[in-house]
């Protein structure tokens, strides 16, 4: 990684871990409060995902940049074994706080995901990823190598991503350039869970294209499965988030 790539992922980190713990409170309740939800309902939580998985009991699952640990648990409450990469501190503490209100045991490493193969982690069954996790990366390729490193031969890959049209060309923060195909990054608040504005920082974004998003998985080994487009929460007539499957 050069010292530019460096400093951007060391200033996301930054704003990962200021005010996290209190952020997710604020937006969730504390992780009680939170567990109890979870447990009541585990399958609501990977509703996009859960069917993408196979089955999960005794599943070793990576949860990558698995963030507040909600997708994690509701694995773990229905028999996966899940360990979330995730380079924020914050996080890890309101992830561990969850899981042992829900009475499960959480793997939680905090480490740069592209640092992950020093973990020395078995191989994974499966790498989930949900959105918001490629615009930080600016080396998609290396990014999707390294889950290859991290699934066993045949493990699944489930991606479920916001879709490139949306962030590209409709984002609020894009809308100056509106350029499909432009690599540049965007620099903008990192994400405010209560949705009141509050600022905690800014990160650095590349939002990527689904045709690179689709290369790079392709470039790192990986067979894919599948590819669905979702319509977007607020605007149907567009596609706001995607699923893509595939195998090792
Ligand atoms: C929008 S969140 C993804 C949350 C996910 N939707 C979930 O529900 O768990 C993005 C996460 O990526 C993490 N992150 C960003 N860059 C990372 C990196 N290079 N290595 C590890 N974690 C990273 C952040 O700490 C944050 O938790």
């Amino acid at each position: 990684m050069d010292s530019g790539a460096e400093a951007v992922r060391d200033g996301n980190r930054r704003a990962w871990e200021a005010e996290r713990y209190e952020a997710w409170v604020a937006a969730m309740g504390t992780p009680r409060d939170e567990a109890r939800r979870i447990v009541a309902d585990p399958q609501h939580v990977l509703r996009r995902v859960g069917s993408h998985l196979g089955e999960l009991a005794g599943a070793r699952i990576c949860s990558v940049q698995g963030s507040h640990g909600r997708v994690a648990v509701a694995l773990a409450l229905l028999g996966a074994e899940p360990t979330v990469i995730d380079f924020s501190e914050e996080n890890r503490r309101y992830a561990q706080e969850l899981a042992a209100a829900a009475g499960v045991s959480l793997d939680y490493r905090v480490c740069d995901v592209m640092a992950a193969g020093g973990l020395g982690l078995a191989p994974f069954d499966a790498v989930l990823m949900e959105l918001g996790i490629l615009h930080y990366h600016q080396d998609l390729v290396g990014f999707f190598g390294v889950m290859a490193t991290l699934a066993a031969p045949g493990a699944r890959l489930v991606l479920n991503e916001f879709h490139p049209v949306q962030r590209k060309l409709f984002q609020e923060f894009g809308l100056e350039a509106r350029d499909y195909f432009s690599p540049d990054l965007v620099v903008a608040d990192v994400p405010d869970p209560t949705g009141q504005g509050r600022r905690l920082g800014t990160c650095a974004y590349r939002f990527w294209t689904l045709g690179e998003v689709v290369g790079a998985v392709l470039a790192a080994g990986f067979r894919i499965t599948g590819l669905e487009e979702h319509p977007d929460w607020s605007d149907p007539r567009i596609p706001g988030t995607y699923t893509l499957t595939a195998e090792r």
